[in-house]
């Protein structure tokens, strides 16, 4: 857990129905393929999960956030490849392995440790040739400076947000067995209100 998991918790109570997918919900989903296994880390409402379910996916949906997990299992108990649960991602025990595993704006929302545990874990639970999709806030990102600085390129205005070197993230992904296969930094992919923040998609292959 972090220190900001009463943050999403508050955040997600009054943001509790899973809204439109995101972009890049939507620019990996030529990646997939019905009937496979997908496992996404830090959720939030659900609409990500919700879009992949769509497609035919098979998909386990995981947040810290116990009360929005509670309430999307609710909402969804009829939907059979949707399965939401309370968890947090960086102390994770071993599942079935996963043909996909998909992290969005979460690898900043944790510390350096829990990104090593969480890469370390999806290369042991990911099968042979499996992908792995991220998307997070890089240093470039605006935002980044602003609020008080707890060290490790991490601030905290409302919630913590630590920002991510794009050359030390591919470090963590190769040294654990995951090829870099995609990878860019930009502005224009994660449009959201008036920002348009700097961010890092990656899409990394289990070897
Ligand atoms: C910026 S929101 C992104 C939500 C969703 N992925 C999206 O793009 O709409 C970050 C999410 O990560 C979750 N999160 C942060 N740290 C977590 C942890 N250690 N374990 C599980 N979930 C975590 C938060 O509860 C929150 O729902």
């Amino acid at each position: 857990m972090n220190s900001s998991s009463s943050y999403w918790e508050n955040y997600y109570s009054k943001h509790r129905e899973p809204a439109d997918c995101s972009p890049f919900a939507e620019f990996i989903t030529p990646f997939l393929k019905k009937g496979k296994r997908l496992i996404e880390f830090g959720c939030g409402n659900g609409r990500d999960s919700k879009h992949f379910a769509k497609q035919g996916i098979n998909v386990l949906a995981l947040d810290q956030c116990k009360k929005e997990i509670a309430f999307l299992s609710d909402k969804f108990k009829s939907t059979k490849n949707l399965i939401f649960l309370a968890e947090d991602m960086t102390n994770l025990p071993d599942l079935e392995n996963s043909d996909f595993l998909y992290s969005r704006f979460t690898i900043h929302a944790i510390d350096r440790k829990g990104e090593e545990k969480l890469v370390k874990w999806a290369a042991s639970n990911l099968k042979a040739n499996g992908l792995f999709f991220v998307e997070v806030r890089s240093v470039k990102d605006e935002l980044y400076g602003i609020g008080e600085a707890l060290g490790d390129n991490a601030y905290f205005t409302d919630h913590y947000r630590r920002f991510i070197i794009l050359e030390e993230l591919h470090q963590q992904f190769t040294s654990n067995g995951l090829d870099i296969i995609y990878s860019i930094e930009s502005k224009g992919l994660a449009p959201y209100k008036t920002q348009d923040p700097v961010v890092i998609r990656l899409i990394a292959q289990k070897k």
